[in-house]
C-alpha cells in the first residue's frame, strides 16, 4: 500500500464534489477496493442526503462543521475501520441491524443458518429455538420475525453484545418475543427446564484458529472483537463443546445447525462421530462454494 497523504485538518472550504473526490483519492491510497462507492456512502451518511442529492448538489459548499465531520469519518475508514462500524449499520436477511465495535458485523453467508432453521420449523409450529453466540442478535431477530409462534432464546458471553442485540430486537419489534441470557454457550439454560425440549439449536460460534488471526484483513483483525472470532488452536473448539452440551437439551430428531469455516467440515464429521447420540445430517456450501453450515440431528425417540 502507498503512503496515504494526510487528511487536511483545517476546516477550509470545499464543495461536495471536491470532498467526494478527495475522499475517493484517500480511500484508494489506503487500498480500499470500492473507494468511489464508499466515498459517496460516507458523505451521504454524514450529511444525511439521498444519493441523487450528493450527485446533483456537487457545487454546494460544505459548512466548516460538515467538512470536519466528513473528513473525520474518511480518516477512520483510511485507518481501515470497517464501513459498517462507521455507518453504524449492516443489512441481514433484509433487515437493518445496528452494529458497533462490541459485535461482529453480520456476514451474508450467515443468512444460510436462518434459511435452514426456517426450513425445519413450519410457520404454525410453537417450536423452541436457541441462538447460541447471538452477537448483534441478527440470527435470533431474523428467526423471530420469520417464525412468530416459536419461542426464541438467545445467549452470548458478552454483555455489551446482548445490549446491541436487544436494541436490534426492539427496532424490529421482537424484543419481547426473545429471551436473552448471558453466559457460556448453553450454560445459561441450566435453570430453564428445557432438557430434551429444544427443537433447534443454531449457532455461528467463533471458528478462527489462533494461528490464522494474523492473516486476517485489517478491518477484521484491528476492529472486530477477537472473542467473537477466535476459538482456540484448532478453530473447532466451540463447535465441539456445543455438540457435547446440546445432547442434553435437543428433543429426539432435533437439530444443531452451526456455521463452520472453510476446510473444517472433515474435522466436524470426525467430532460428530466421536460424540454419541448424533447423526451427521448435512453439509451446506455457501454461494462461493465453501463449506459453511453443518446440520447434525439428535437420534433417539
Ligand atoms: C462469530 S460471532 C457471531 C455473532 C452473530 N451470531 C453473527 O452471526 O453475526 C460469535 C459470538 O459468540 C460470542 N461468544 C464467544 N465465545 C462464547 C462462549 N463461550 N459462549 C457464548 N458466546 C460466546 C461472542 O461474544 C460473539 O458475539
Amino acid at each position: 500500500m502507498d503512503a496515504v497523504a494526510p487528511i487536511p485538518q483545517s476546516a477550509g472550504q470545499a464543495t461536495l464534489g471536491e470532498v467526494i473526490a478527495e475522499a475517493q483519492r484517500l480511500l484508494e491510497q489506503a487500498g480500499i477496493e470500492s473507494a468511489g462507492q464508499e466515498a459517496f456512502w460516507i458523505v451521504e451518511h454524514m450529511l444525511r442526503l439521498p444519493i441523487h442529492h450528493v450527485v446533483a448538489d456537487r457545487d454546494r459548499l460544505l459548512s466548516p462543521a460538515e467538512l470536519l465531520a466528513v473528513r473525520g469519518l474518511i480518516e477512520r475508514r483510511v485507518g481501515r475501520e470497517p464501513l459498517q462500524y462507521i455507518l453504524g449499520t449492516q443489512e441481514f436477511c433484509g433487515l437493518e441491524f445496528a452494529v458497533n465495535a462490541a459485535v461482529l458485523i453480520p456476514r451474508p453467508e450467515t443468512e444460510l443458518l436462518v434459511e435452514y432453521v426456517a426450513q425445519r420449523i413450519p410457520a404454525e409450529r410453537q417450536a423452541t429455538i436457541v441462538d447460541v453466540c447471538t452477537g448483534s442478535g441478527c440470527i435470533a431477530v431474523a428467526i423471530a420475525r420469520l417464525r412468530p409462534r416459536a419461542r426464541v432464546i438467545a445467549t452470548d458471553l458478552s454483555n455489551p453484545s446482548l445490549d446491541v442485540a436487544r436494541q436490534n430486537a426492539t427496532r424490529h419489534a421482537v424484543c419481547e418475543h426473545i429471551t436473552w441470557l448471558e453466559g457460556d454457550l448453553l450454560g445459561p439454560l441450566a435453570k430453564q427446564e428445557l432438557e430434551g425440549r429444544i427443537d433447534v439449536i443454531v449457532s455461528n460460534p467463533p471458528y478462527i484458529a489462533e494461528a490464522d488471526w494474523a492473516t486476517l484483513q485489517p478491518e477484521v483483525r484491528l476492529f472486530e472483537p477477537r472473542g467473537a472470532l477466535v476459538a482456540g488452536p484448532q478453530g473447532t473448539e466451540l463447535h465441539e463443546r456445543l455438540l457435547q452440551e446440546s445432547g442434553r437439551y435437543l428433543s429426539p430428531g432435533g437439530a444443531l445447525i452451526m456455521e463452520i469455516g472453510a476446510g473444517q467440515a472433515r474435522a466436524m464429521r470426525r467430532i460428530v462421530d466421536q460424540i454419541p447420540g448424533y447423526r451427521f445430517h448435512r453439509l451446506v456450501y455457501d454461494a462461493a462454494g465453501l463449506e459453511r453450515v453443518v446440520i447434525v440431528e439428535r437420534v433417539g425417540t
